[in-house]
């Protein structure tokens, strides 16, 4: 967070050419995996293109979240199903250390494609849905911390886990 990178909007890609994507997105995995994250966009290491990637079959330091096919997803589009928006704690890779409280959908689709070409559709809810909008705002240049309603519900996760106001959850980028 200060990158001005990650206040841009990011380009759609062009041309979905998985060899060319193919370094991007060992990168990407790579640096996901590193932090135990849930997910990541692709300006979150100076790419500016939009490519996300999520999921993972069990995280050891959530061993009660629930599994998130991993996916890759470029040019995604996100769809509301419902109005209703639910509040959980969030955090990320790009602002280290923090926890902050956003709503966001409860119910989604969201459209895109891996990087073969091939059409990607699904309808989450959940925590699955909430991955997916924290992703795609970075392609639109939104930290989740813009979202915030109430800043009383923003703070460094070692001060609100010693305080007991929050415990580890699932829906982070990084632990
Ligand atoms: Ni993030």
């Amino acid at each position: 967070m200060g990158d001005p990178r990650l206040l841009e909007i990011s380009a759609a890609v062009d041309v979905i050419d998985a060899q060319a994507l193919q370094p991007l997105l060992t990168d990407m995995w790579d640096t996901m995996a590193a932090e135990n994250g849930a997910g990541l966009a692709a300006p979150q290491i100076g790419i500016m293109q939009r490519v996300v990637i999520f999921g993972y079959d069990n995280n050891p330091r959530y061993p009660d979240a629930p599994a998130i096919p991993e996916t890759i997803l470029v040019n995604p589009v996100i769809t509301p199903l419902s109005e209703r928006q639910e509040s959980d704690w969030e955090g990320c890779l790009s602002v280290p250390g923090m926890r902050g409280v956003v709503p966001r959908f409860e119910e989604i689709r969201y459209q895109g494609f891996d990087q073969y070409g091939q059409p990607v559709d699904r309808e989450v809810t959940g925590f699955h849905a909430r991955v997916v909008q924290h992703e795609c705002d970075h392609l639109d240049g939104i930290l989740y911390p813009q979202r915030i309603e109430d800043m009383c519900n923003f703070g460094f996760l070692q001060t609100l886990l010693e305080k007991g106001v929050i415990q580890l959850q699932p829906c982070d980028d990084q632990p």
